[in-house]
């Protein structure tokens, strides 16, 4: 017997307002050609500043909640992935959990940046399999925009605002790849690649919250071939063909990083789930948004075999093998 974190749940949340292409444009000197091109971004959501990660996560967690049919009451864990909490301390997964009105169990954040929600889902995953916890919520959640600078054309048209999330249930698994549920997650990370991606600032070092600072060239060199890779390791692993992989739902970087990756893997296009265009780059809250996205337009079923895998600052990375 193998316990499984089988998926019940699903929740997401963009804020209403939306900036396209053409209004960053009126900011930076940039233009929709440029951006589409190079990044396949057409939109992004941008949160008013009234609203801060755990308002943005506590609506995708009602959601999910709700989509599961249980409450704050029934939760053990939350484990919330963001680079942009609402205050240095305490864990912005607190605030979501007073606010869905969870007074039991604990909830925490991990920062891993773009594979933040791939960490936190190893998290809550290991100790649903060590019988720690039966019942998790998952978040991936960012406001981007509040450490965006908006003077910097290099960073600004890449990145949104979003939130995402998963619950997981203990349930009694055969510990093999037809289990349903997450079936493995790997993650890493390599801290010498820190600079070519991180904020300008941290309150042990300038006392600043600072702005996201990008080697653009560097990232990509490393997403598509970090992506792939663990990808196709996460399967061997398993024991798992890659034809059996019904969808690849990755990190939405830019559209380029994801052709690349499912180039490298050699996966078709076609069975990519994409949400970079309307979405844009929403760092941890990516993949649960690509999640969301896919069983809404009704692409993701129940009983499919689902691939994730992310890369981001740090640099980390990682892949996690779900079966819906
Ligand atoms: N509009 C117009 N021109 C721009 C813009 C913009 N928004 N941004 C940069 N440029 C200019 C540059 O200044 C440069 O001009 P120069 O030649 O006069 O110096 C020119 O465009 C070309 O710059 P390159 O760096 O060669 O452009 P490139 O083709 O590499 O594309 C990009 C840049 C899109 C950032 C690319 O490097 C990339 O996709 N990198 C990955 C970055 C990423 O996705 N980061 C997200 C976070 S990490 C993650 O999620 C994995």
């Amino acid at each position: 017997m193998t316990l499984r974190s089988r998926i019940i749940g699903i929740g997401s949340f963009l804020p209403e307002h939306i900036s396209t292409n053409d209004d960053m444009a009126k900011i930076v000197d940039t233009s929709d050609e440029w951006i589409v091109e190079r990044t396949g971004i057409r939109v992004r959501h941008f949160a008013d500043e009234n609203m801060s990660s755990s308002v943005m996560a506590t609506k995708a967690a009602q959601q999910a909640l709700a989509n599961a049919g249980l409450t704050g009451d029934d939760l053990d864990l939350i484990v919330l992935a963001t680079v942009s909490p609402d205050k240095t301390f305490p864990a912005t997964a607190v605030y979501v959990q007073a606010a869905l009105g969870m007074k039991r169990g604990c909830a925490f954040d991990v920062v891993a940046a773009c594979s933040g929600f791939l960490y936190a889902l190893r998290m809550a995953d290991n100790m649903i399999r060590l019988g720690q916890v039966k019942t998790a919520l998952v978040v991936g959640v960012e406001t981007l925009s509040k450490i965006t600078d908006f003077k910097d054309r290099n960073t600004c048209v890449l990145f949104g605002d979003g939130a995402g999330c998963v619950v997981l249930r203990a349930e009694e698994g055969k510990g093999t790849p037809a289990d349903r549920g997450v079936l493995d997650t790997l993650i890493y990370s390599d801290g010498s690649y820190a600079p070519d991606l991180c904020s300008t600032g941290g309150p042990s070092t300038n006392h600043e919250v600072g702005y996201i600072t990008m080697n653009g060239r560097e990232v990509f060199r490393h997403a598509a071939v970090n992506m792939a890779e663990v990808s196709q390791e996460i399967l061997d692993k398993n024991g798992v063909a890659l034809a059996d992989v019904d969808w690849l739902v990755p990190h939405q970087a830019n559209i380029r990083i994801l052709e690349a990756t499912a180039k490298r893997l050699g996966i078709p296009m076609e069975k990519v789930i994409s949400t970079v265009d309307l979405h844009a780059n929403t760092s941890a809250a990516s993949i649960p948004l690509a999640l969301a996205e896919g069983v809404k337009s009704g692409k993701l079923k129940e009983g499919q075999l689902l691939l994730l895998p992310g890369m981001g600052a740090g640099f980390t990375w990682g892949a996690s093998l779900i079966r819906l």
